[in-house]
């Protein structure tokens, strides 16, 4: 089985075979990474090409780590030096990278519609590392394999997403592939930061308390507070949103050691979550990082033709 499209541009439309199989393939690339020598030549001779018109830390290095496992060619455009401000288009940009031999762009951009606008115009394959508000496909991915990978499966699974949902791409990809997989998916944020319509994303079930959304579950996910999308005050205080919104010992205290706490990072710590929860041995928030690098693997490789392995 192969994934239908040239593209990775969001978790929509992507069906459960393809997120098995990009799950699947990360899996075996794990072992890759979880190997001392950390080097296959799956990706020899491609070039994969970073272009980042907004901060990363965790998306842009686990990609760039990730072609250079698997022995490609992987180049970072850092957009701030680059030709985009002498005025360059992104199509411009785009055909540049093209005509380089680029075989993937990995595009991260403030625009929701970025990635697809560059599909549409070149040759190498692109991938969604984050547009705007709208989806972020390879961390909902990696999130999906941390909870396969803890829970043996995703169907059944009860996930609650807490915090911005609104700004969020992260919850939207994760919502779209949860309830693709059959898990159940709970959200709770301030009526400010929720997106009218949450229920037509996928079976989701909105919640009016941390109580609620927290009851049953076997994952927690923190999102981060998206300070830099906000064009008005969306709560209160920072006080009042940890104090409401945040997860902290009070709130998560009558649920079961199994429970995993999960944020895409990077964390706001003491606003969205407690330091001793991001710390303490139910949060996989540094196991995603690491899943991140073996997903992405898997995801070159299956854009440059390679069936599952
Ligand atoms: N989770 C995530 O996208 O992190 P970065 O912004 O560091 O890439």
């Amino acid at each position: 089985m192969k994934l239908r499209q040239k593209d990775v541009l969001g978790l929509e439309g992507v069906s459960s075979g393809e997120i098995e199989l990009i799950l699947d393939t990360a899996k075996e690339m794990k072992t890759i990474l979880d190997s001392n020598k950390k080097r296959v030549n799956y990706l020899q001779g491609r070039t994969v090409v970073t272009l980042f018109y907004e901060n990363s830390t965790r998306t842009r290095v686990s990609f760039e780590l990730a072609a250079k496992y698997m022995g490609a060619h992987a180049v970072n455009v850092s957009v701030g030096s680059s030709s985009v401000q002498k005025g360059e288009t992104l199509i411009d940009t785009g055909r540049t990278l093209d005509a380089m031999g680029a075989d993937i762009v990995v595009i991260r951009h403030n625009r929701a519609g970025a990635p697809h606008l560059l599909a549409k115009n070149i040759n190498a394959s692109v991938i969604n590392a984050g547009d705007g508000m709208h989806e972020h496909p390879t961390q909902a991915l990696l999130d999906m394999f941390t909870m396969r990978e803890h829970f043996g499966k995703l169907e059944g699974l009860k996930v609650a997403i807490v915090g911005d949902i609104y700004h969020s791409r992260v919850a939207r990809s994760n919502i779209i592939g949860l309830t693709t997989m059959g898990a159940h998916v709970k959200v709770f944020a301030p009526s400010t930061l929720l997106p009218v319509g949450m229920e037509e994303l996928g079976s989701v079930k909105v919640c009016n308390t941390m109580e609620e959304a927290l009851e049953g579950c076997d994952v927690v996910m923190g999102l981060r507070i998206q300070l830099e999308r906000q064009k008005k005050a969306l709560f209160p205080s920072a006080y009042e949103y940890s104090r409401f919104f945040g997860l902290n010992n009070e709130n998560v205290k009558d649920l079961g050691s199994d429970v995993l706490f999960m944020h895409p990072g990077p964390v706001n710590r003491g606003l969205e979550m407690t330091s001793n929860i991001i710390d303490s041995d139910q949060s996989v928030i540094n196991l995603q990082v690491t899943n991140g690098v073996a997903v992405r693997m898997a995801l070159l490789y299956l854009l440059t033709g390679r069936e599952d392995i």
